[in-house]
């Protein structure tokens, strides 16, 4: 398979005639962990939701694994699928399935393997993110950062080459948040993924980036490493960056979210 797991070109993007993105270009690259940071509703999960084949492109093409997605069946996206993990904003468990079935859902739904094979798949993915011990719960008896990795857990159930998490750390406090982040950099290097992670926060980026792409004005407009991010002489991107100094973070909300609400 080709170094480029995910590639998208002239891509635009939209559930209306009207594209909410437009002329993207984008090159995911096996062993990278890219993040895509941009304002709310600026078309990040729209982004992701293209990336693995639940949108259609309005225009352009979008290979993933080395495979064009236009004009596939169903059964050849479901293979495609089932090497890509996605971790929904919010997580989407299904609440009335214990976090053990929930994580055996995309096991059973794409490898043949008999019972006793899929439990002991099963707590080993619950084990690397340490839900070993809550496996028979409820995700409405889990915390948020519990529900989360429970949901990391089902996203990577398969071994997945690509992984894609939007927003994994929305909503949970700077210490878990930062957690988190760590349980991502730990399992990027012990399954030697491929990420491609959505975020808002600040500290995740600085955390976690090897490259930054930002979303804006439908379309991207910035595309580099974390270190030209963070010399970029754009505004937007200035902005982002340089918010932090001038005003340091006392909670787990974000820099360009209070950009964005002045
Ligand atoms: N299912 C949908 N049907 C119609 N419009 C949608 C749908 N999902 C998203 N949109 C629109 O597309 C635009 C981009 O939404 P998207 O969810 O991609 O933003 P986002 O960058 O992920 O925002 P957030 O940071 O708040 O999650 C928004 O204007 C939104 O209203
Ligand atoms: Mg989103």
């Amino acid at each position: 398979m080709s170094d480029q797991l995910l590639e998208m070109e002239g891509v635009a993007l939209g559930y209306t005639a009207e594209p909410v993105l437009r002329g993207i270009d984008l090159v995911v690259r096996r062993g990278e962990l890219v993040v895509i940071a941009g304002g709310s509703g600026c078309g990040k999960s729209t982004l992701l939701k293209g990336a693995v084949g639940l949108l259609q492109p309005l225009e352009g093409t979008i290979r993933l694994l080395g495979t064009d997605l236009a004009n596939l069946d169903e059964e050849d996206l479901n293979r495609l699928r089932s090497h890509t993990g996605l971790l929904f904003q919010g997580g989407a468990l299904l609440n009335s399935l214990t976090v053990a079935e929930n994580v055996a859902l995309p096991i059973s739904q794409h490898a043949r393997l008999p019972p006793g094979a899929v439990k002991l798949l099963v707590r080993m993915k619950l084990a690397q993110v340490g839900l070993e011990a809550d496996l028979d719960k409820l995700p409405s008896e889990l915390s948020g950062g519990m529900r989360k990795r429970a949901a990391l857990a089902r996203a990577m159930a398969l071994d997945p080459d690509l992984l894609l998490c939007d927003e994994p750390s929305a909503g949970l406090d700077p210490v878990t948040a930062a957690s988190l982040d760590r349980l991502l950099l730990d399992l990027r290097q012990a399954m030697s993924m491929t990420l491609l992670v959505v975020t808002h926060e600040l500290s995740s980026i600085e955390a976690i980036a090897d490259r930054v792409v930002m979303v804006a004005d439908g379309g991207i407009v910035f595309d580099g490493s974390l270190d030209e991010a963070r010399r970029s002489e754009l505004p937007v991107v200035k902005d982002f960056f340089e918010r932090r100094a001038s005003e340091p973070s006392t909670a787990g909300r974000s820099m360009l979210e209070r950009f964005l609400q002045q």
